[in-house]
């Protein structure tokens, strides 16, 4: 199989972290005869440095036009004082706008290698943390009109959160068939008690239960949402969301099984063109260390390889290379405990990880 991939090392900790997924599917493409081809995309921090713009319309279309996009992470406080519409997050929504990927897949899953890493008690974690948050990706808040005005000698900020019945219905149609595929428990969440755009969510959802009458559908507002996942996250199989609280929800699911760091995700729309990203940030504070767990983002190229290559061998051998890191005891420092295993780096963590590629 031949691929191009457009590949965006990003800013803080993204180069560091995305090097080491390169040469995971390097090693992919030499042991299962694939040829990965990258081309390279300014993107965040490092694209308005270099060209004014976090992401220059040539870059856009270079992912638009590849197989998939590997992104590892924007963002930083160099650009601060950016104005908004020139920020490096900026960059990062205006791609996943541009390549339409409106669903965005994160799983939060413990790594039973890791359980002693998590913050929640033990009894909770052995009823066991295996979940997915299908997030909306380019819709709501983070999409509407935003703006600064001056009323009666002050200044008022304004962002707007709009949802179309046609843009709740195609994600809440990624919830119901994902579903489909795992536990077919269905939690819907949303603030329909205080939002209108909530309770067209709600409506929306209901409407198409009656297509998957296989699927248990719940609702749950947006706040009870984030307790439970702290109270019992074993309740939860898939959880349909809105951007905003998609966003939120999946930083807290990240934090229970252990680390951020661990964390990949998929994003997709019509075609089989999409963005894989580990979902934590550019970690400023420690780029350039050597010192990043680069398993989110290794993890985010083996979700490439199942979901926009169809390739699960590859990716089931990529998911057990890690696994089998983990068992050896090999640790970067956001998943070492201080006394159990072996802490490690960035780039040897890779090295260990290919080793048990073969
Ligand atoms: C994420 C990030 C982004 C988001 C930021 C960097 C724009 O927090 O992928 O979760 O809010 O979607
Ligand atoms: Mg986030």
């Amino acid at each position: 199989m031949k691929r191009n991939i457009a590949v965006i090392r990003g800013d803080g900790i993204g180069p560091e972290i995305v090097n080491q997924a390169l040469r995971v599917l390097d090693r992919v493409a030499r042991l299962y005869g694939h040829e990965f081809t990258y081309t390279d995309v300014d993107m965040g921090g490092c694209a308005i440095d270099k060209w004014g713009d976090p992401l220059p319309e040539e870059m856009l279309q270079r992912c638009v036009s590849s197989d998939s996009v590997l992104l590892g992470a924007v963002g930083g406080p160099r650009w601060n004082e950016v104005p908004g519409p020139m920020r490096p997050e900026k960059g990062l929504l205006r791609l996943r706008a541009g390549m339409g990927v409106y669903s965005n897949n994160r799983p939060a899953k413990i790594w039973p290698q890791l359980a002693a890493a998590s913050p929640l008690k033990p009894e909770i974690v052995d009823k066991g943390i295996d979940f997915l948050i299908v997030r909306e990706l380019i819709g709501g808040i983070y999409f509407g009109n935003h703006d600064t005005v001056t009323e009666n000698g002050e200044k008022v900020a304004i962002d707007t959160l709009r949802y179309s019945e046609s843009e709740i219905r195609r994600i809440g149609r990624i919830g119901f068939e994902t579903a489909r595929k795992r536990r077919r428990q269905l939690c819907s969440v949303e603030k329909s008690n205080v939002l209108d755009s909530s309770r067209l969510w709600k409506k929306i959802m209901h409407e198409l239960a009656e297509e998957y009458p296989d699927v248990t559908l719940s609702d749950m507002l947006v706040d009870n949402c984030a307790m439970q996942i702290v109270k019992d996250p074993s309740q939860f199989d898939v959880i349909v969301t809105e951007n905003m609280f998609g966003d939120i929800l999946s930083d807290e699911a990240s934090m229970i099984t252990g680390s951020i760091g661990m964390i990949p995700s998929s994003s997709l729309g019509q075609t089989t063109c999409g963005l894989y990203e580990p979902i934590h940030g550019s970690a400023p504070d420690i780029a350039g260390k050597d010192i990043a767990n680069p398993i989110g983002t290794i993890l985010s190229a083996a979700m490439m390889l199942r979901y926009s290559f169809d390739l699960p061998k590859e990716a089931d051998a990529v998911e057990a290379a890690v696994s089998a890191t983990l068992d050896a005891g090999w640790r970067t420092a956001d998943i070492y405990d201080g006394e159990n295993g072996k802490k490690t780096g960035c780039a040897e963590m890779g090295d260990r990880i290919l080793e048990n590629l073969g």
